[in-house]
């Protein structure tokens, strides 16, 4: 396992013009994100909550990382995780609707995924992407819908593609983001992948679980909702 991989989680500082193709408002707006929320659909055609999280907001990440086994939290953050750090939690938790976006899955008032991007400064109008689903919630669609939901903000904000770092023995997450077309070239350890969110949304599935339900239309408006981290 390499020492510094790139896709854990840790958003890394973003810089460079808006590249916004829709005029989203930008300023933190404190508002109920039940405001926003809209409803996913999973294979079963069960529906899910979909709600863009707010920045400083630690109960849905600390939620999900509570309910992942073991094996999961390893390869998600490719190194055992007894817990998160606060410093981790911080890095998680801080978003702008723009270049660090997260949303998250719920079901029965409770946090069962959250899905990521962080664009990268070196390369703007790229993003690396994490996510994570509860264990129990597995083979659902759960993984699929969120990572649609994400491409279309990362769609309105302007972003083509994501880039993830996957451990070779993570099926669950190759297998998903093969089926959407990612690429994976190895290097040190781990697999280096590309991720076109054109492809991502131009999957049928992806499109049977968001377009049922009208989630493009309230992603592509959703405004970014932000908590007074003193609070
Ligand atoms: C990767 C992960 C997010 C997938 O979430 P999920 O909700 O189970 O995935 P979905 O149900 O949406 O799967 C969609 C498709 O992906 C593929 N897939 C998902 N899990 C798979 C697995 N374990 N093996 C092979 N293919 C898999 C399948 O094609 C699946 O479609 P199908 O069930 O109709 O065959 C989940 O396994 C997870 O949280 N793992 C631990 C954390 C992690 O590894 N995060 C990613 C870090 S890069």
């Amino acid at each position: 396992m390499t020492t510094s991989p790139k896709n854990v989680g840790i958003p890394q500082p973003v810089a460079g013009p808006s590249r916004l193709p829709i005029p989203l408002p930008r300023s933190p707006v404190e508002r109920d994100a039940s405001d926003i929320s809209c409803w996913g659909r999973l294979t079963d055609g069960s529906l899910v909550l979909v709600r863009p999280l707010r920045d400083g907001e630690r109960v849905p990440v600390l939620e999900v990382f509570a309910d992942m086994s073991p094996r999961s939290r390893y390869l998600r953050f490719l190194t055992p995780m007894k817990e998160l750090s606060p410093a981790m939690v911080e890095r998680l938790t801080t978003l702008d609707g723009r270049d660090r976006v997260a949303w998250g899955a719920f079901s029965e008032g409770r946090c069962i995924g959250v899905v990521r991007y962080v664009q990268l400064v070196d390369r703007p109008g790229t993003a690396d992407v994490a996510f994570e689903v509860v264990d129990r919630m597995h083979r659902r669609g759960v993984g699929r819908l969120l990572l649609g939901v994400l491409a279309s903000a990362a769609e309105a904000n302007g972003i083509t593609a994501f880039t993830l770092t996957v451990h070779p023995e993570n099926s669950g997450s190759l297998g998903l983001t093969r089926a959407l077309s990612a690429r994976f070239r190895f290097v040190d350890g781990l697999y280096e992948g590309e991720l076109p969110v054109a492809a991502v949304l131009g999957d049928g599935r992806v499109r049977q679980q968001l377009d049922g339900v009208g989630l493009r239309h309230h992603i592509a408006f959703a405004p970014w909702v932000a908590v007074d981290r003193a609070a």
